[in-house]
């Protein structure tokens, strides 16, 4: 039976992996190492306490000792461990930079003193920066703009690096935006529809011109574990859908599901350093035999009607959660 490390476990794509993965592969046991940071929770894996096939560690990929405790009879590694959100990185950089940085040499170097079989880094898109058309495929240079992007950026790079220096199994994925149940509602999509259900504003960033690709969370793990079964050792893959919109169609995509006014539209400074446009060139992965399984216009009304269904979540966090309250004031306030 294959025993595999997944950090981050307890945030929005390591608990839809977790439990995807396990439902699916009887022959998959899982360690979930995290720290549950503001936005990690265990209520995203409810029901798997008494799994037999599951087991959680709670601590830090920074602390060597205790990863490796961790890896202790895992065969592979999965990391998705990492502080998110690209505006707190505008705000506090130290933190990308001891998870995203340090947290992931920690990782590797214990993987590789352990003889751990397989190593898989999920990375981002926005590693390759912003281009006004074209796609990026996995031969371009990299030209991460912020502090988060560039923090991913230096250790999907060591990662990279760990397998051409000490030959070991190690692999890539860089995804795009992520959408689905249970994102921590500092993300757009669940901030948005949280903030239109309430009947509060949705602050719009400059011209909301900014493009992205919308991939489903499911989807997303479905990559991660075709590249992890199938992927090529020392290679990077590209993991996005065929579905591109403007930040302000989304929000008006959001608004029309939730039968709410456009009124409800704040526009508010545009974010330092936005960038404009990411747009990824996936045929590499879609060689391995992946391929999107969920349609945008249908996945991401259910994901809207999710939130809808979900308020107590959310709303514990948004009304309780005094990081959020902090963060968010501040956030807002610096972008009026
Ligand atoms: N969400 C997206 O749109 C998206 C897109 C592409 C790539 N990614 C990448 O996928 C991964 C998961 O993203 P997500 O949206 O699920 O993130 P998330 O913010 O929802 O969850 C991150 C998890 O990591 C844990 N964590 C943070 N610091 C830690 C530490 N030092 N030690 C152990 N655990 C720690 C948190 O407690 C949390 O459970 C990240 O590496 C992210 O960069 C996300």
């Amino acid at each position: 039976m294959a025993r595999i490390l997944i950090t981050g476990g307890a945030g929005f794509i390591g608990s839809y992996l977790i439990k995807f993965w396990l439902k699916n592969d009887p022959g998959l046991s899982v360690v979930n190492l995290d720290k549950l940071t503001y936005c990690g929770d265990l209520s995203r894996l409810a029901g798997l306490e008494s799994h037999p096939r599951y087991e959680f560690i709670h601590g830090d990929v920074c602390n060597p000792a205790l990863v490796e405790k961790a890896l202790a009879r895992c065969d592979a590694v999965i990391h998705l461990a990492a502080e998110t959100h690209v505006d707190r990185s505008l705000l506090e950089a130290k933190t990308f930079f001891d998870t995203n940085s340090y947290g992931t040499y920690v990782l590797l170097e214990a993987a590789r003193r352990k003889h751990i079989r397989k190593f898989l880094y999920v990375s981002t898109d926005e590693v390759y920066g912003s281009r006004p058309t074209g796609f990026f495929t996995e031969k371009d240079s990299l030209h991460p703009t912020s502090p988060y992007s560039v923090s991913k950026t230096a250790a999907d790079l060591m990662v990279l690096a760990h397998a051409r220096v000490h030959r070991t199994h190690a692999l890539v994925t860089r995804g795009s935006n992520t959408y689905g149940p249970y994102q921590y509602p500092e993300k757009v999509i669940p901030l948005f529809v949280s903030n239109a259900l309430s009947d509060r504003k949705l602050p719009l960033y400059g011209d909301g011109l900014q493009i992205r690709n919308w991939l489903y969370v499911e989807d997303h793990c479905r990559g991660i574990i075709a590249v992890f079964n199938k992927g090529k050792s020392g290679e990077a893959y590209n993991l996005s859908s065929s579905t591109y919109l403007t930040n302000r169609e989304l929000t008006r995509r959001i608004l029309k599901i939730l039968n709410k006014p456009l009124s409800l539209v704040q526009k508010v400074k545009d974010r330092a350093g936005h960038d404009r446009r990411y747009a990824i060139d996936s045929k590499k992965l879609r060689s391995l035999g992946w391929g999107e399984k969920f349609s945008f216009d249908s996945a991401f009304e259910e994901t809207v009607e999710w939130y809808r269904g979900h308020e107590n979540w959310w709303k514990a966090i948004k009304e309780k959660s005094p990081d959020f309250k902090r963060y968010y004031q501040k956030a807002y306030r610096e972008r009026v």
